[in-house]
């Protein structure tokens, strides 16, 4: 490729925003709102305890071969794999999983931003002051009141996939690199303000046993497999999200140094938030197990309370936007990649076009918290199955071809190359984790969830 091209096609200008752009990714309200609230349904300690376990077996690994066949194949995760397929003299069907990942990609996004703008809608509630000594029936009615509003949850829909479409339609270096590289340091901070605030204030101990205290006995099959799919799905792994911004990382840059940091980031953020949210919860004396509403029904109830509330809810709610939006721009970036080479299209027109999809299929989520909200398949409304199939199917199904391929299809020498790793121990670590560890996993953990193994 042309040094011209380079510059149409865009690159991180470096390491740094490659880490940042990985991480505000992969930090996203998987971390904030979904882990705590699956935590918190699962029984804690143990729960994360599996969690972690596949973040290190499974995820870095297979995170590590995404960038590296994300950067080998510099175009969209569609044209990557049909590419590395032909330079590897595979069958060239392996496109198929570039296409599952940019519907995921759509489908994630359809239903992420109808939360995201959960978030938004909080954003302007908790600053207005809404919750101060507002009682928890109060609370449960803003709440109730914003889901069960088909008009309030479309607009807020509506504008944050605009806020999406809009730094997805300015580029790389213009639009996604300029986004991470302001707000995840705002998010740290703000991130961080929290932790000290509940560490001093709320019931920190409490917070940390719930967390960390494993009893078994409360870990089903079904957790097992929400512990994985929570691991693909906080990492943005599985769907081409990590290969296409892989795509955009310079050559000299260390795949697995990089994937290392933005896995132990990731976990932090979760951890951390954790850790925020819990000793509020418990302080209060409410429930660690409240379901999806946890951050927006039982957090504001203890905010109400707080001295400084107001401005400790608003800064928690803005965070939250900020994570939702950076890794809204990685679900759809493999959608718009593929868009531009396919039809030759301005970064703009892409954006707009598959913008408008997602934003179209969301409507359907959030419809499913009012007037759709009976169950359609399995007990579960429309939004409930999109979650289910994208994070606990999907995800891990791309997870596995990925690592399939990175390991039983490419050569080996070519992905030591790729990797830019010599032929030593960790590189070993890596192909043995890829080629055996991760598929196994992966395979027994869904045969175990649809009660073949017990
Ligand atoms: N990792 C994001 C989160 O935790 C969600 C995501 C999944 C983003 C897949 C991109 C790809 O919220």
């Amino acid at each position: 490729m042309s040094e011209q091209a380079h510059m149409a096609r865009g690159r991180w200008s470096s390491r740094m925003a490659f880490i940042l752009a990985a991480t505000g990714s992969a930090v996203g309200l998987g971390n904030i709102w979904k882990f705590p609230y699956i935590a918190g349904e699962n029984g804690g300690g143990a729960f994360v305890l599996v969690y972690l376990i596949c973040i290190a077996l499974i995820g870095i690994p297979i995170m590590m071969s995404e960038v590296m066949i994300g950067r080998r194949g510099r175009l969209s995760p569609i044209n990557t794999m049909a590419l590395l397929a032909k330079s590897e003299g595979a069958n060239p069907r392996w496109k198929w999983l570039g296409v599952m990942g940019v519907v995921a990609g759509f489908l994630i996004l359809s239903y992420y931003s109808v939360i995201a703008g959960w978030a938004l809608y909080y954003v302007l509630e908790a600053g207005s002051g809404v919750f101060t000594q507002a009682s928890p029936e109060k609370i449960k009615s803003v709440f109730d009141g914003m889901v069960g509003s088909p008009a309030t949850l479309l607009f807020w829909h509506t504008v944050f996939m605009a806020m999406t479409m809009f730094v997805v339609a300015r580029g790389v270096s213009q639009g996604l690199e300029k986004a991470v590289t302001t707000l995840m340091p705002g998010l740290f901070v703000i991130l961080l303000g929290l932790l000290v605030y509940s560490f001093f204030e709320a019931d920190f101990s409490r917070g940390v046993e719930f967390l960390f205290a494993a009893d078994f006995s409360k870990l089903s099959g079904e957790a097992i497999l929400t512990a994985m799919g929570h691991a693909f799905f906080t990492l943005s792994l599985g769907m081409g999200a990590i290969m296409i911004y892989g795509s955009y990382l310079p050559d000299d840059v260390s795949i697995a140094k990089t994937a290392v940091i933005v896995s132990v980031l990731d976990t932090a953020v979760a951890l951390v938030a954790g850790l925020v949210i819990f000793p509020i919860v418990f302080a209060n004396g409410l429930e660690a197990g409240a379901g999806p509403g946890l951050v927006f029904q039982t957090l504001p109830i203890a905010f109400g309370q707080m001295p400084g509330g107001v401005i400790i809810a608003t800064l928690f709610f803005i965070m939250l936007v900020f994570a939702a939006w950076t890794s809204a721009i990685s679900l759809i970036e493999p959608a718009v990649a593929w868009y531009g080479e396919k039809f030759g299209s301005s970064r703009t027109k892409a954006a707009v076009v598959t913008g408008f999809v997602t934003w179209l299929i969301g409507v359907g989520s959030a419809l499913s918290f009012n007037v759709w909200g009976d169950p359609l398949l399995f007990g579960k409304n429309f939004f409930d199955l999109l979650d289910f199939l994208t994070a606990n199917i999907m995800l891990p199904l791309g997870g596995l071809f990925i690592a399939i391929f990175a390991a039983w299809v490419m050569h080996r020498r070519t992905a030591r190359e790729a990797l830019e790793m010599r032929d030593g121990a960790l590189f070993h670590l890596w192909h043995f984790l890829v080629r055996y560890v991760t598929p196994v996993a992966v395979l027994l953990i869904f045969l175990q969830a649809i009660g073949v193994i017990g």
